[in-house]
């Protein structure tokens, strides 16, 4: 690990915001008395999140806050590579991965591809400062190799194409979707399962269903019991005719012919939130109502036609596939932020 010391310049003070502080009260609160100083990593990673890098006013408050020694918190920030010990890029401080699995699977080029878009030297600003890099150490994520982090987020199976274009997308406003980048959903085989693939008895091997089962969970809602989940309800007739659409792959979005979607010339009475959709944020959004599009009825309507068409027209590169924003879409044009987390197991934006 190289040496690691406070930045020469440091702002006059610190002070967490009012909300922060009620935070901080009650993580404190979580340890017995002169106990408490069990809640410096968190406070000091609030404190970061705040300032967006770790200052010596802020290591000298929380130890206040704590009934510590400053030098104890200074020990702390400067042994955990995690606390920034300089400022960082105001959009986006990347940490690449540079241990041997992301290293074989290609971050040199990653980092080659930081150094060319932000600057030579890792640690360093860009020329606009809103962005900063640096190599890590593993990040726990080895089977997605190579891969990256952001605050809290990690970015895996990357190229240095997708690298390019998540900083362009953080350049512009907005918010790529983390997660794995080449179309897998977490770490399973590239060109889908290959064991458990039977049909199932139980609630654990009933194949797709798993997702919905793990969904659930996340959400904290009760799971079906093992003796009636392996029975489903005999569907309706509307719904043993509906077909739901295909998902659209990349591929798929690459070979469809562009055709217009419907596109709204004035905003309608009701305007959903776009931003709820992960992956759009304001900047995006403000170019989807300029285009027209206003409603999550809309998006989720779209096939790879009419997804083309907004790809190609707004330059999307694909993320509108990439983040899956019809099937976003589709859950919350149908039961609103409840339905995203029955699907999704997380709350929307
Ligand atoms: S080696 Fe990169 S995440 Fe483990």
């Amino acid at each position: 690990m190289s040496f690691r010391r406070l930045h020469h310049e440091q702002p006059d003070s610190f002070a967490f915001t009012e909300e922060n502080l009620r935070w901080a009260k009650k993580v404190i609160a979580r340890y017995p008395k002169g106990r408490e100083a069990s809640a410096v990593i968190p406070l000091l990673w609030r404190a970061q999140e705040q300032e967006g890098w770790t200052t010596e006013p802020m290591i000298r408050a929380i130890a206040e806050m704590l009934n510590m020694p400053p030098i104890r918190v200074l020990e702390v920030a400067t042994f955990y590579t995690m606390f920034q010990l300089k400022p960082v890029g105001g959009k986006a401080h990347i940490q690449v991965c540079g241990t041997t699995p992301c290293m074989l699977r290609g971050a040199g080029e990653l980092i080659k591809v930081c150094k060319r878009r932000i600057h030579e030297k890792a640690h360093e600003l860009s020329s606009d400062g809103d962005f900063s890099w640096e190599e890590v150490e593993c990040l726990g994520a080895c089977a997605n190799a190579p891969m990256i982090q952001i605050g809290e987020k990690v970015y895996e199976d990357l190229t240095p194409e997708r690298m390019e274009e998540i900083i362009d997308e953080l350049a512009a406003g907005g918010e790529p979707k983390p997660g794995p980048q080449n179309g897998r959903h977490s770490s399973e085989p590239l060109g889908g399962p290959t064991t458990l693939k039977g049909k199932a008895k139980g609630i654990f091997e009933r194949g797709s269903d798993a997702e919905e089962l793990i969904a659930l969970a996340r959400a904290g809602r009760k799971l079906p019991d093992a003796a009636t989940a392996g029975k489903k309800k005999s569907p309706s007739k509307k719904s043993a005719t509906a077909k739901k659409p295909a998902k659209v792959t990349l591929a798929a979005l690459q070979q469809a012919a562009p055709k217009k979607p419907r596109l709204h010339k004035t905003p309608p009475k009701r305007v959903d939130d776009l931003k709820m959709i992960s992956g759009i944020g304001p900047k995006l959004e403000k170019l989807l109502h300029e285009l027209g599009v206003y409603t999550f009825r809309q998006i989720a309507s779209w096939g790879a036609a009419e997804i083309r068409w907004v790809d190609d027209h707004l330059k999307f590169k694909g993320r509108i596939v990439r983040d899956d924003w019809v099937a976003q879409a589709e859950a919350l044009a149908t039961g609103g932020a409840a339905e995203y987390i029955r699907r999704f197991g997380k709350k929307p934006r």
